[in-house]
């Protein structure tokens, strides 16, 4: 007979094991994310180029080294044509940003890694890790960008400043790049594609921040969405009305709780493809 202390007993028996799943299985099981992104224009030399971003990775006491070792051997094992780094290094603490930058400078790519800011990047000062990520040797765009030139095409690698606590500055980050070069826009916050400036052409936006929520309900939806657009921005694809598209990553780390549940930590691996390109190719 079910009495009312054993369905207690059953529901704090549950509500454990949510928890222990949220707390420590989900945040040491990132999965890579394969996602196809067409680009209008691209050239013959970047079809099936392969960009792997890496986010929010948030080292701190919960998110630790083993872990983010984990995830970057993942991440070289793709042996990705570039690599991303789109902020959020530590969660909180100071002490944890020399490690986590020394850890990610082990990435490799072909043609190297790129990073930006997230705010929580700020929190020590941008001078302090700005001089961590120099360093160890690893770009970090601020409103600037970078041309990757392959088999005679080209391709733009723009990132902005934080949203939160910085001034992004999409066009000036993309100052003289030729309008028909394919622009890919690194933006920690997802909510600044809604501020790209008008008329500047920005086919990709790469973006973290949200987390995915955290914490998804039933159908997906998270109830905490650090973002003024909500659902919108809490993970995957986006297609903008001006044409942009959104790609917003779960990341790998957490933040504020230190829950995830049903909605695992990822690591991305975006595969550019031409626009019209044949989709069985
Ligand atoms: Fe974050």
């Amino acid at each position: 007979m079910i009495t009312r202390r054993n369905f207690l007993k059953g529901g704090l028996l549950l509500g454990a094991g949510v928890l222990f799943d949220g707390t420590v299985l989900e945040p040491t099981e990132a999965g890579v994310e394969e996602v196809e992104v067409r680009i209008p224009g691209l050239g013959p030399g970047f079809d099936g180029f392969t960009i792997c971003q890496i986010t929010d990775v948030h080292h701190s006491r919960v998110i630790r080294l083993n872990y983010i070792n984990k995830v970057i051997e993942t991440a070289n094992s793709l042996k990705p044509d570039l690599t991303v780094l789109t902020g959020d290094y530590i969660d909180q603490k100071k002490r944890y940003m020399e490690p986590a930058i020394k850890a990610l400078s082990g990435l490799k790519a072909g043609y190297g890694v790129l990073s930006i800011l997230g705010n929580h990047d700020y929190f020590p000062g941008r001078a302090y890790t700005e001089g961590v990520i120099a360093s160890h040797g690893i770009p970090l765009l601020k409103n600037s960008h970078a041309i990757i030139e392959r088999k005679g095409s080209s391709i733009c690698v723009a990132g902005v400043a934080d949203y939160i606590e910085d001034r992004p500055d999409a066009s000036g980050a993309l100052k003289g790049v030729d309008p028909l070069t394919p622009r890919i826009l690194l933006s920690h916050h997802p909510d600044y594609s809604e501020e790209l400036p008008e008329g500047e052409r920005v086919d990709l936006v790469l973006a973290g921040h949200t987390h995915g929520g955290q914490v998804r309900l039933p159908f997906g939806i998270a109830p905490i969405v650090p973002s003024n657009y909500g659902q919108k921005y809490s993970g995957g694809l986006v297609r903008l009305a001006r044409g942009t598209q959104v790609y917003v990553s779960r990341g790998i780390g957490i933040s504020m709780i230190p829950v995830r549940f049903n909605c695992p930590p990822e690591l991305t691996l975006i595969r550019l493809r031409p626009e019209n390109a044949d989709r069985r190719a």
